[in-house]
């Protein structure tokens, strides 16, 4: 198996495991202990925690998985998580399909769904403040705490950005904020947290953070153009959903292609980033190939 397929594998085993205990650990009352389950182990990518497991290995080969590690990765999954079950609600995207399978409040209920959000939301900061992955007093938690909370913040600021966005043409400047919000500020956290666990020195976080920029935004603009060129079966959510809504996207901006050709550009310069500043091989670097390649 190949060296990032092998570590992936190893570390999301033990990132569902963590899941479960975490969320059991709560003993939320039902159907909310199943919503909040469901919207977290239905099969997503985990690309932010992978994005910060990968950074950390990258700055520190040789060192397991720390225990903030793993905090900040269930940090930023739950609010990913929390992200979705919102988005997909009647009252944002009114998406049906999810991963595949149907979206939390089409199983649960829009209450509840509503819910398991608000609770997943709650988890993002409780990683922080709980003694389940070890000490937390400590200034590197603190410092985890910083830098994903105003982050988690511009999600929601991109979410209405981009609610503002729909039936309307915007420019490719105001575009590319919401979308350096509503998307890039959490792979942004990933990236900056996974540095931070691995005491990263403030060069290494400028050079990540601007690296985390770019693969943000190509992150989104990959999502724009796989809404308009790929199918609901693949895509595991319902092709087309973003024409429906006259959403403000980089396919109706640019057109398919520039706008493949846009986040490939933005993709090698994230690749230059890493190998200018560190190394020429690496996890990180599988894991933009991996980014840059997905149906998905
Ligand atoms: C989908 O994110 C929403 C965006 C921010 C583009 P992902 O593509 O990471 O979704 P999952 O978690 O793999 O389903
Ligand atoms: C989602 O953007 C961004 C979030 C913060 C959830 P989209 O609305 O395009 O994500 P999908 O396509 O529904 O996954
Ligand atoms: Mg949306
Ligand atoms: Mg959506
Ligand atoms: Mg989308």
């Amino acid at each position: 198996m190949p060296a990032f397929q092998q570590f992936s594998t190893n570390i999301l085993e033990q990132f569902n495991t963590d899941i479960h205990h975490f969320i059991s650990a709560c003993q939320l009352p039902s159907p909310l202990h199943d919503a909040t389950l469901y919207a977290m182990t239905n099969g997503g990518k985990r690309v932010r925690p992978l994005l910060v497991a990968s950074t950390f290995a990258m700055l520190q080969p040789q060192t397991n998985i720390t225990h903030a590690v793993r905090r900040a990765m269930m940090s930023v999954e739950c609010l990913h998580g929390y992200s979705l079950v919102h988005d997909d609600l009647p009252c944002i995207d009114n998406d049906d399909l999810r991963r595949g399978r149907p979206t939390c409040h089409i199983v649960f209920g829009e209450a509840t769904a509503l819910l398991a959000g608000d609770v997943l939301q709650n988890l993002a900061f409780e990683a922080f403040s709980s003694d389940f992955f070890g000490d937390i007093a400590n200034e590197q938690t603190k410092l985890l705490l910083a830098t994903f909370a105003p982050r988690a913040r511009r999600m929601v600021m991109g979410q209405m950005l981009d609610l503002n966005g729909e039936n309307k043409t915007l420019n490719q400047q105001q575009l590319e904020a919401i979308h350096q919000d509503k998307t890039g500020a959490l792979i942004e956290a990933s990236v900056l947290m996974g540095a931070i666990c691995a005491n990263a020195n403030p060069a290494q976080l400028q050079a990540l953070e601007n690296f985390a920029k770019n693969i943000g935004l190509a992150f989104q603009v990959q999502d724009d153009i796989l809404d308009v060129i790929g199918n609901t079966e693949q895509l595991g959510k319902m092709a087309g959903s973003d024409e429906k809504l006259d959403k403000s996207t980089y396919v109706k901006l640019l057109g398919v292609e520039p706008a493949q050709q846009y986040a490939e550009n933005l993709f090698q310069q994230a690749k230059q980033i890493i190998i200018d500043n560190f190394s020429a091989e690496n996890l990180l670097l599988n894991l933009v190939e991996w980014l840059w390649q997905r149906q998905h």
